[in-house]
């Protein structure tokens, strides 16, 4: 087969969500079909419910792990689905972010009683800076839900993209009839059950057929009317504004009950990307190019402890990976090659001589890797567009036995080139601020410390408000910031300045003070840095 044509088989997603909308039931039913598992059940027992690190950590170690599930390959129809898994939990949304670098598009979902939450917004904002192609799924139209109207309208203002609806529940709740698919004017009518699929699909002439009365009832005029305003509000859906990111395509369902989750799956191999183009600091990588490049956005942990060695995942971006053969790893200028490279349909990992762009490959590593390092055949180039963003909860990291302290400083760089958390450092007296989305984390590295690296060690708060990017054009003011607020000056891994602002009234006061100076919430992760 071609390269091209080994490029046009696959699409690359991830579905995202708030927790609790339906993420882990909507992936299970996707690999159902996808023939990748045959029982229901299969998927769900990888979410992380309890919130304590030991929990966790037993949790991680028992389902021997999101390792096999960080990617779930399957076929359907011919082609072949990459779906990466994102963390359901909140304090590891930052994981979720990287790995939204890897996807060429993504399914959101929201929860139809509960309408756009918090993470709804947060990882929109993510596939916004991107333009990531995004399908919507509003789940649980078998409950009580919102109004669709006034759904649609908070995904457009609160998600700041265009919404068109290609189906359409027929009421909700108890009540619930099933949707109208508006693509192919056709009806699917509903029968809750959760083993099997059971819905009848009818194909009507036009919204005028009597039979759609006979079917759906006293439900029927309201459809009409409501199929009547959305042809007179909604724009056509266009293939080419989807992929964009500028127009979201948005469906009706239950994943629960396994309905309106195909006509989705068929729309989505339908119209989503393939493997695209991506930045580095050179130029702009296409697929097709013969020569072989990708970049690590996942690491994880082995989960014996005994081992320290570790698996990056790898995004192909172009050409072909191969099995034993040597590839530049940019950042070290050094030559590696790799005997077990691993891709994993469902939960299966299976050792690969071959992989291509949109395939993920587990590398295992003893150290090399950072988050965002680049693969090459032999040029120097870096990909962009892997950005850390800032935490919202920092910590200073107190070292409790000073004869480990080696190890303690051996396992924080460790632990923070996987990500786990991000590691800033003040120069004078090298002191060393953790900052992470969430509590858990804290709990994991110290946890981790312990047992993987012997080392003990205590947080104490700091009470910072933002951690800031800082780019100028006038180097002079920012020296003279960087001397005046010495104290707050850290820097980040990879050695860039960042400002720990103590509070949104303290920064906005700084901004007025040096109109020069820029203050960013987000950075690339600039990995050509100091180590
Ligand atoms: P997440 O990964 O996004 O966190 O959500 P998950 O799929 O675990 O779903 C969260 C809860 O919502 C689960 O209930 C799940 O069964 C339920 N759910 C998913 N889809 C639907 C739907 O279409 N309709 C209804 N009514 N519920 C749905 P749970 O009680 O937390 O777990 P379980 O005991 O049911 O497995």
């Amino acid at each position: 087969m071609s390269l091209n044509e080994e490029i046009n088989k696959r699409k690359t997603f991830a579905i995202i969500s708030h927790p609790d909308a339906g993420k882990t039931t909507l992936t299970e039913k996707f690999l159902l079909f996808g023939g990748a598992i045959q029982t229901a059940g299969a998927v769900k027992n990888n979410k992380i419910t309890k919130t304590a690190a030991s929990d966790f950590m037993d949790i991680e170690r028992q389902r021997g792990i999101s390792v096999a599930t960080s990617v779930m390959g399957f076929e359907y129809k011919g082609l072949l689905i990459n779906l990466l898994d994102t963390p359901g939990h909140k304090d590891f949304a930052e994981d979720t972010y990287r790995t939204l670098t890897a996807v060429d598009s993504v399914i959101l979902v929201v929860d139809s009683v509960k309408g756009v939450e918090e993470q709804t917004k947060r990882l929109m904002e993510v596939c916004r800076m991107r333009d990531t192609p995004v399908i919507i799924f509003v789940n649980k139209v078998d409950l009580e839900g919102r109004d669709p109207f006034d759904l649609l309208d908070e995904l457009e203002s609160m998600l700041n993209i265009n919404v068109r609806p290609l189906s359409w529940p027929i009421s909700k709740g108890y009540s619930f009839k099933g949707v109208y698919d508006l693509y192919n004017s056709s009806l699917k009518l509903f029968e809750a059950n959760k083993t099997k699929v059971v819905h009848e699909q009818v194909e009507i002439k036009d919204l005028d057929d009597p039979q759609l009365d006979e079917l759906v009832g006293e439900h029927a005029d309201q459809l009409r009317e409501d199929v009547d305003l959305i042809q007179g509000v909604y724009e056509e859906f266009e293939d080419e504004e989807y992929l964009q990111g500028k127009l979201a395509p948005v469906f009706f369902g239950s994943a629960v009950n396994n309905f309106g989750v195909q006509e989705m799956l068929d729309t989505f191999v339908r119209i989503a990307p393939v493997p695209q183009p991506r930045p580095t600091d050179v130029r702009d990588i296409a697929p097709d190019e013969n020569k072989f490049t990708g970049f690590v956005f996942k690491i994880h942990a082995n989960i014996d402890p005994k081992h320290r060695d570790r698996i990056a995942f790898l995004r192909v971006c172009s050409g072909k990976f191969e099995r034993n053969k040597f590839f530049n790893h940019v950042r070290l200028e050094k030559k590696l090659k790799f005997a077990n490279p691993a891709t994993f349909m469902a939960r299966s990992k299976n050792v690969v001589d071959e992989a291509f762009p949109g395939d993920v490959v587990g590398l295992y590593d003893t150290g090399n890797f950072k988050i965002g390092d680049t693969l090459t055949e032999g040029e120097a180039l870096q990909f962009q567009g892997i950005p850390s963003f800032s935490p919202e909860i920092f910590k200073e990291l107190v070292n409790l036995d000073p004869m480990k302290s080696k190890q303690l400083d051996k396992g924080i760089k460790q632990l923070t080139d996987e990500g786990v958390a991000q590691l800033f450092i003040r120069e004078a007296g090298s002191r060393k601020i953790v900052g992470t989305v969430g509590e858990l984390q804290f709990e994991v590295i110290q946890y981790r410390l312990e047992h993987e690296y012997g080392a003990k060690c205590e947080f104490r708060p700091k009470n910072y408000f933002k951690a800031c990017w800082l780019t100028t054009e006038n180097e002079e003011k920012l020296e003279e910031f960087k001397r005046i607020k010495a104290l707050e000056i850290v820097q980040d891994k990879d050695g860039n300045d960042v400002y720990l602002a103590p509070s949104q009234f303290l920064l906005d006061m700084e901004r007025q003070n040096f109109p020069e100076i820029e203050f960013h919430f987000t950075s690339e992760f600039k990995t050509a840095g100091v180590n």
